[in-house]
Parts: C-alpha cells; sequence; structure tokens
C-alpha cells in the first residue's frame, strides 16, 4: 500500500462507461485529453444488460410528437417538459449517428423494426439482435471511442470522492482495487477541468434487482459528499418480469416479450392484468408491478408465471435469443414452460440534479444517464427511454463539459492517504445483505409511514460508516449504498401521497402540492430534504 498520493492531470475526466460515459467521451475527445474511468471490466455496466431496446420516433407511423406525449404521459405529471422536448427531438440523430458507425438494428426486410412496450402508444423500440440492444450500443461506442488517441480508459479504479476547491469540482480521487475485499494499493488523484459523472444507477441496494453488481449509487453519493442537489430520489423504478426461480440469477425478462404478447398468469394459471388495468400486460410499469404483487399476496406466493407459449417456438428464439438461452440453462424453455417471475428495482428517476447540458449545481461537474435527474423521465420512466436518454444526454453534457474554462491542475492541500485506513470491524458483507433487505421489505413497491420509519431507524444504527474511510471497492461501495438509502428513504417519507412509481398505501392520493419536485442536499448543518 503506498503512502503517498499519486497525481495525473487531465482535461476531462469520465466516471463511468455505460451508455451515456462512452457518448460523452467521444464528444470532449476532439477538445482535449479524456480519462474514462470504470471500477469493472468497461462492458460491466446496465448498458450491457439493457435488453429491450431504445425508443425513438423513427417508424412511419410514429412522431416526435407522440413520443412525447407517451413519455409525460408515463412520468405522471412530473416530466421536465423542456427536458422530454429535447429527448424526443435528439434522438433520431444519436440513432442515425450510431448507424453511421455501424451499430446493427433489427430489420424487417430493409425497415428497421419496431417492437411495442408498456405505455407506448407506437411501436416505436428498436433493438439489435433481438433482446441484445444495449450490448450492440457498447460495442459500437467502445470501437467509436478506440478510434480517438486523447481518450484513456482506466478500468478497476473505483472512485472515492470528487476533488472539490472553492466550491469548484476539480476531479475526483480513485482507488485501484482490482478484487473486492482487497485492499486497494494505489490511491490516485486524477485532476481536471471538468469532470463528468456516468455512473449508472443504484439498484444494488434493494436485495431484488435486474442492475448488475457495479450499481451501487457511486456517482449520486460521491456527488451528494461533494455537496450537489439532487432531486427525485424517491422515485424507483420496479420492473415487473423478473425471474423468480431458486438458484437463478435475477434476470430480466423484457417488457417486450408483453409486447410480442406474453401473458401474466397467477399460479392458478389465470391471467388477471385486466382486473387491474385496461392496458393489460401493457399498463404502465409501477402498475403491472403492483398487481403482481396484490396478485401474489392473494395466492400466498412468491411469484407470478409470464406465458409466452402460445406464440411460434421459432419467432420466440429468434426474438429473444438470449432470454431464450439463459432461462434454458435454469432448464426452462420459454416456448414451452410458464416462466415464474416476480418484480425487483430496476431504475432511479431521480439522481443528481442538472439543467438540459448535464451541469450539476457545482461549477465542473457534469451528470449524465441514469445517476442524473434531467427531470425526463418524471416519477416513472417510459420503457426503454433511457438508452436514448444515455445517448441524447450524454452527447450533451459532453458538449457542455467540453466548453468548461481553466485546465486540470493539481489542487494544493488535499493529500489523502490509503496507509491510515485500518480495516472496518464490522462484517461489510453481513452489512449489505441486511441493508439491501431492509430497502426491499421497507422501501420497495408498496410503502408506508410505518415502514419508512421504520427503515429510517434502522438505516440509522449503520450511520457511523457514513464518516468512514475505506480502501476496498466493497468498503466503498457499501458507504455510497447506504448514502443513497438514506436518501431514498427520506424523499419517500417526504413525499406524502402516490404519484408514479412512488406508491404510499397510506396516502392513496397525491396529495397537496404534489408536482414539486424533492431535492436533497448536504448542508454543514446535515441533510436537507424540501
Ligand atoms: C426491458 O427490456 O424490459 C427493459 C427496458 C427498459 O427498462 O427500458
Amino acid at each position: 500500500m503506498s503512502n503517498s498520493m499519486q497525481n495525473i492531470t487531465t482535461d476531462f475526466l469520465v466516471i463511468g462507461s455505460g451508455v451515456a460515459g462512452l457518448r460523452a467521451a467521444i464528444e470532449l475527445a476532439p477538445h482535449g485529453s479524456v480519462i474514462v474511468v470504470t471500477k469493472d471490466i468497461p462492458t460491466e455496466s446496465s448498458t450491457e444488460y439493457a435488453q429491450g431496446g431504445v425508443a425513438v420516433a423513427l417508424s412511419d407511423e410514429d412522431e416526435v410528437g407522440i413520443h412525447f406525449e407517451d413519455t409525460i404521459k408515463a412520468g405522471d405529471g412530473l416530466c421536465r417538459e423542456d427536458a422530454v422536448k429535447i429527448l424526443v427531438e435528439e434522438g433520431p440523430a444519436r440513432i442515425f449517428e450510431l448507424i453511421e458507425w455501424g451499430a446493427e438494428f433489427d430489420k424487417e426486410g430493409t425497415k428497421l423494426a419496431f417492437t411495442m412496450e408498456a405505455a407506448h402508444t407506437k411501436r416505436r423500440i428498436l433493438h439489435a439482435h433481438g433482446d441484445s440492444t444495449g450490448r450492440e450500443l457498447l460495442r459500437v461506442l467502445v470501437n467509436k471511442v478506440r478510434s480517438f488517441t486523447t481518450i484513456q480508459r482506466m478500468q478497476f479504479y473505483t472512485v472515492v470522492d470528487l476533488i472539490v476547491e472553492d466550491e469548484r469540482c476539480k476531479g475526483a480521487y480513485v482507488l485501484k482495487s482490482s478484487e473486492f475485499g482487497v485492499p486497494g494499493s494505489e490511491l490516485i488523484a486524477i485532476h481536471a477541468k471538468a469532470t463528468l459523472l456516468a455512473t449508472g444507477g443504484a439498484g444494488q441496494i434493494f436485495s431484488r434487482t435486474t442492475n448488475p453488481a457495479v450499481a451501487t449509487g457511486d456517482g449520486m453519493a460521491i456527488a451528494y459528499r461533494a455537496g450537489a442537489i439532487l432531486e427525485d430520489m424517491e422515485f424507483v423504478q420496479f420492473h415487473p418480469t423478473v425471474l423468480f426461480a431458486p438458484s437463478a440469477p435475477q434476470f430480466l425478462l423484457s417488457e417486450a416479450m408483453r409486447g410480442e404478447g406474453a401473458i401474466l398468469k397467477n399460479i392458478f394459471k389465470e391471467p388477471f392484468m385486466k382486473n387491474y388495468h385496461p392496458d393489460a400486460e401493457l399498463a404502465p410499469r409501477d402498475v403491472v408491478s403492483r398487481a403482481i404483487i396484490s396478485e401474489m399476496v392473494r395466492t400466498n406466493s412468491s411469484h407470478v408465471y409470464l406465458d409466452l407459449t402460445h406464440r411460434d417456438s421459432e419467432f420466440v428464439k429468434k426474438r429473444f435469443p438470449r432470454i431464450y438461452s439463459t432461462c434454458l440453462q435454469y432448464d426452462l424453455n420459454i416456448t414451452r414452460d410458464l416462466i415464474p417471475v416476480s418484480p425487483a428495482a430496476h431504475y432511479m428517476m431521480g439522481g443528481v440534479k442538472t439543467d438540459i447540458n448535464g451541469a450539476t449545481s457545482i461549477e465542473g461537474l457534469y451528470a449524465a444517464g441514469e445517476v442524473a435527474c434531467t427531470g425526463v423521465h418524471g416519477a416513472n420512466r417510459l420503457a426503454s427511454n433511457s438508452l436514448l436518454e444515455g445517448l441524447v444526454y450524454g452527447y450533451r453534457a459532453g458538449v457542455a463539459a467540453s466548453q468548461q474554462e481553466g485546465q486540470g491542475s493539481k489542487v494544493k492541500g488535499q493529500e489523502r492517504k490509503t496507509s491510515d485506513i485500518s480495516a472496518p470491524d464490522f462484517d461489510l458483507e453481513e452489512v449489505r445483505t441486511s441493508l439491501r433487505r431492509l430497502m426491499w421489505e421497507k422501501v420497495g413497491i408498496i410503502r408506508c409511514g410505518v415502514s419508512l420509519n421504520e427503515a429510517m431507524e434502522n438505516l440509522s444504527m449503520w450511520r457511523s460508516i457514513l464518516d468512514m474511510d475505506f480502501n476496498t471497492r466493497r468498503g466503498l461501495e457499501l458507504k455510497n449504498m447506504l448514502t443513497v438509502a438514506f436518501m431514498i428513504t427520506e424523499a419517500a417519507l417526504e413525499r406524502k401521497g402516490s404519484v408514479g412509481a412512488h406508491y404510499r398505501s397510506d396516502y392513496k392520493e397525491r396529495g397537496e402540492n404534489w408536482q414539486r419536485h424533492i431535492i436533497v442536499v448536504r448542508t454543514p448543518e446535515g441533510t436537507k430534504v424540501t
């Protein structure tokens, strides 16, 4: 373990290597040196696992105005209209550009193929290799990134904190730590004139999630510690259909399956969605997730089923090859068997508050993708709008950050050492598991004042972790997960009403002043939630 900290200077620092981070890096590359830091292998991001696709108004029957209306409706009154307008209007250009760079979206004949997903009124979801859309986007973006000599990628570096001086972000401290529990050997201060967070979401704070292991809310937590404003943290989207089978991973069964006709059935094999919403399987995600929970409670079961067996098996295998082969590994043949599913945490609508150019409340700090809250998703994200958001707002944040004044230069008096940090005197893994279970049980799909206050009481027992220093990726992740867990729970307590994905059984109506956005910010006096 080193005693002294290393220093690196670059023009731009991008933290995270999913769609938003890479798209931003491509925009920054012509303007100076760029470092893209990622805490795992570069492809380990939510983008890699995105199945369904990219929503974009490009089909003959569609219009950007209709995509706008659908997004606003799904957001349940809390979308920022200017941000949505940009998303739907700039989306087509970002997609054409990707196609020019080599993206292979699925086609019907010579035309792009579009599928349907919940709460869309038109077939507008582009997909690639059936159900590997995110992987295709990454392939193309990584190739493009490789074509720039100005972009350096650093993998297996976990971000520790942002470097902030005179209320300006001037880079970040990162820790080389290739293995989870092994203390990091190298602490590096990366000094940059602009820093861009693209760290994705925080699904790992819930015991059931579709998110990869890297989604521990790092960007939200470090931004909070630096004093940035976070917004809409109570809005967590739960995906209705996630594989529920002993010994199988929590694998997403794309909403596109319901778009192609899959039916939800309870354990008595009875379809039930029509009893909950006129749009049945294609009702908004929060409605479908709550309907599944109700049905599970009613039938005293841990899951429901997704049934696609009535569709032609060759079509199913071709349309969902990744889902087909993954389920087969667990003895489930989606062309013949009913698939056990239940909901899981999927997406954070809230995050680090940004303007329409990705600028946060801290000078020199930008954010894009799931870590950011542009207001584009409001209280509930429209399916398949997130890859589009990563492309559109990654691009915009890259353009804005490239104009940042000043230069990356070493900051005085902020020397940090890993050698002073001793191993924690508690079991990190035990706390991590308890935290995830607590959040799922008390701050999950259906919340109430009692469950949220219980969550706060339990979280408070671990509060001292927030002031600790760690020299392992696992330790840093736990601190970040706890930070985000506090923010979600506090915001959920503050919103006394049910809107979008935030549902309180003790306040089933929207409540007073429901159109306000709740913000969370760290102040010298403590956390302010207003
Ligand atoms: C899915 O394929 O169901 C996920 C797509 C999304 O969350 O946008």
